[in-house]
């Protein structure tokens, strides 16, 4: 408990454990007028087993979660703590908001950019149009079920059509990037 440390409030201890929450790093892919799309999320988790859900947790105001509702699909690409997982995370860091993810630097959060140009990636039929990253660890293609208002975000609950290990690996994770989104 950390009542009593100067200037601490309740809000300060809960954002800070919500923080140690670890998450998987993936790359939401989507696509609006043939145009492929991608952006880094950690909020993404399996709610159901028959049928086979993901849900992913997506600002108000994203444009992923725009084009989702438009298109009805999306990819879900979990990176690679091997080779270049890393650097592919810190190209898809994006401008919007450097204050919302602790450990990321003001350049990283300064850095605007076509988030796709020199990723290799095929584009899904299953999820028509949305990438896949030759190098995720693992990757699944998903139909978009159902929208759930969630606070500030809203929840994608995205039915598994197809997934598939594409290399060899460890999941990149929030503790190991040592950015959080939670809090
Ligand atoms: C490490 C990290 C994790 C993030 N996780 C999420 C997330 O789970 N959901 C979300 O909506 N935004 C998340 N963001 C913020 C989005 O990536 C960012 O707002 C992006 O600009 C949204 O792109 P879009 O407008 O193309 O959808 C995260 C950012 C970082 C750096």
């Amino acid at each position: 408990m950390n009542i009593g440390r100067i200037g601490r409030t309740e809000d300060d201890d809960i954002r800070e454990a919500l923080q140690e929450f670890p998450y998987g790093i993936y790359i939401i892919g989507t696509t609006r007028d043939g145009r492929p799309n991608a952006m880094i999320a950690d909020w993404v988790m399996q709610v159901s087993f028959e049928p086979r859900l993901i849900a992913v947790g997506f600002e108000r105001d994203s444009s992923s979660l725009a084009r989702i509702r438009e298109n009805g699909a999306f990819t879900v690409n979990l990176l690679n703590r091997e080779g270049n997982g890393m650097a592919l995370a810190r190209g898809f860091v994006q401008p919007a908001d450097a204050s919302k993810v602790r450990g990321r630097s003001n350049q990283a959060a300064a850095q605007q950019h076509d988030k796709l140009a020199g990723v290799a990636h095929r584009l899904s039929e299953r999820a028509p149009g949305c990438p896949i990253l030759d190098d995720a660890l693992a990757y699944a293609e998903c139909a978009a079920e159902q929208f759930v208002d969630a606070g500030d975000h809203v929840l994608v609950l995205g039915r598994v059509l197809y997934a598939e290990v594409l290399n060899s690996g460890e999941p990149l994770t929030s503790t190991f990037t040592g950015w959080s989104y939670g809090g």
